[in-house]
């Protein structure tokens, strides 16, 4: 079930980001801010009554941005990143979005795989962008 972000999601969704140690951390304050009705909004995957991925959208009509996708280490590879992306993409076309961008580590193979499953493609690199001295890719998908 992928559902909107409500603030008793908070600690999970620190908890999966933390599960995750390369990955760019938001803080608790980023992350009430996405439940506050701004551009930016968040959706839970859950599962067994837990949060087990959440993904981020800022939306800025006709474009939308892909913030965040993160799914928990243990429940990978079983289909909910795709999931998560799927009502990511839902959400933009009901907003008025055409197209949809992201910036992903050239390193983060298994997010690339994620993205260019659904279409994505790379449109542009900003070379040493991360802490790690790992370029970004600019990737971005036109919706149907
Ligand atoms: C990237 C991430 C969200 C993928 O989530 P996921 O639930 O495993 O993805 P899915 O199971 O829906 O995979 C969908 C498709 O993506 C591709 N894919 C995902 N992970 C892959 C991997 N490790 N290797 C190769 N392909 C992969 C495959 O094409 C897969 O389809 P398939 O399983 O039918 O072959 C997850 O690995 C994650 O949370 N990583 C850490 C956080 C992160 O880096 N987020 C992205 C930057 S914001």
């Amino acid at each position: 079930m992928i559902r909107d972000a409500r603030p008793g999601d908070i600690d999970g969704l620190l908890a999966l980001q933390a599960a995750w140690p390369g990955l760019p951390k938001w803080s608790r304050t980023h992350l009430v801010e996405t439940m506050s009705g701004g551009r930016e909004r968040l959706w839970v995957a859950e599962e067994d009554g837990q949060a087990a991925g959440f993904g981020a959208l800022r939306v800025v009509p006709p474009e939308a941005e892909i913030t965040l996708v993160v799914v928990e280490p243990g429940r990978v590879r079983r289909g909910l990143g795709r999931a998560i992306l799927s009502r990511l993409h839902e959400a933009a076309r009901e907003a008025g979005c055409s197209l949809v961008g992201l910036e992903v580590s050239a390193t983060n193979r298994s997010a690339i795989a994620l993205y260019e499953s659904a279409g994505y493609r790379v449109v542009g690199r900003r070379p040493k962008y991360y802490h790690d001295g790992s370029d970004a890719l600019l990737m971005s998908l036109r919706l149907a």
